[in-house]
């Protein structure tokens, strides 16, 4: 991503999972001097033939221009932590939590002394280091613009606010999407899968239907903005009737009917609630 130019730091680097791994690679790739600490010191080796310099303690991996924080959950980071001794310095937290998890984290960095910045990383490891790679911060935001140069060097970043516990916000509603989305797949792929439709055969009307029902996003974004639902376009009504046959076929053809039985019930309240002739983006006042 962004050349070294001046730029070069020195990166402390807690946590060498899947995800540390690849924040420490992206980092040596860019020619920044990085040490690296993990509770299971061999995983350092692929990186430690790159450069990195490994670190005994946390302590020691902290003693850098600035830290990257990536462990499994926050109740095993907390510990490494506060052994790395952060005090004045930058801490980038990467470990996946709630909004209140990174809200604590933050309240207990600012009483040690430490500038925090939460991370979510929109992205796999493979990823890591190319602009397909979304990162998303909150916190303090003169930190993350001190840190840019590094944290560019992951991925593409992007600050959503001051609030700690934004980034962690974004994280689980957009995740809320992708697991929904595949829901919403697989349960397609089982039904026609019990007449042989195989998924090479389905997926690319899967593929093209989905990159058309994203089309519509940003309108149906414009009518939870406005609280104006009309629509002359597709009404919620036989929205809610589709999503019964879908359940009764479901049934039919012997596979569960868990997902669309969760839609149809939150649909069936909204027409009850006496949205049936309005648009699909009135379902979020039962949401709400
Ligand atoms: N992988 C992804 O695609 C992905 C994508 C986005 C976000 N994330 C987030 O990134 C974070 C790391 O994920 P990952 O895929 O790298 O997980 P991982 O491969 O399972 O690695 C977990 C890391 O946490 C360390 N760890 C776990 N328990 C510990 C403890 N009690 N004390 C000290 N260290 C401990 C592990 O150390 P050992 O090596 O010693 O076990 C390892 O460094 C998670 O919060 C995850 O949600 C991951």
């Amino acid at each position: 991503m962004e050349s070294m130019g001046e730029s070069r730091k020195h990166v402390g680097v807690l946590g060498l999972g899947r995800m540390g791994t690849a924040l420490a690679g992206a980092l040596l790739g860019a020619g920044h001097d990085v040490s690296v600490w993990n509770r299971s010191p061999l995983k350092a080796g692929p990186l430690l033939d790159r450069g990195a310099k490994l670190a005994a303690t946390p302590a020691e991996a902290a003693s850098a221009d600035v830290v990257l924080s990536c462990l499994s959950t926050y109740d095993s980071q907390q510990p490494v932590l506060e052994a790395a001794g952060l005090s004045g310095r930058p801490l980038v937290n990467l470990t996946s939590g709630t909004p209140e998890q990174a809200r604590t984290a933050a309240k207990w960095a600012a009483s040690a002394g430490i500038d925090y910045v939460d991370g979510v990383i929109m992205a796999v490891p493979q990823q890591i280091g190319t602009p397909v790679a979304q990162v998303l911060y909150s916190g303090s935001e003169p930190t993350f613009a001190a840190q840019r140069d590094v944290l560019a060097v992951l991925g593409t970043p992007v600050f959503v606010g001051e609030d700690a516990g934004l980034a962690a916000l974004y994280d689980l509603a957009l995740l809320g999407i992708m697991w929904s989305t595949m829901a919403g797949y697989l349960q397609a792929l089982a039904l026609v899968g019990t007449e042989g439709v195989t998924p090479e055969q389905f997926t690319p009307m899967a593929l093209a239907w989905h990159s058309a029902v994203a089309g519509l996003l940003p309108g149906i974004g414009e009518q939870v903005a406005s609280g104006d639902y009309a629509t002359d376009v597709s009404a919620l009504d036989i929205n809610a009737a589709g999503l019964a046959m879908l359940v009764e076929t479901s049934r039919g053809q012997g596979v569960s009917t868990a997902v669309p039985a969760v839609l149809r019930e939150l649909f069936d309240r909204a027409v009850a609630a006496g949205h049936g002739s309005h648009a699909i983006a009135s379902v979020i006042e039962e949401i709400r």
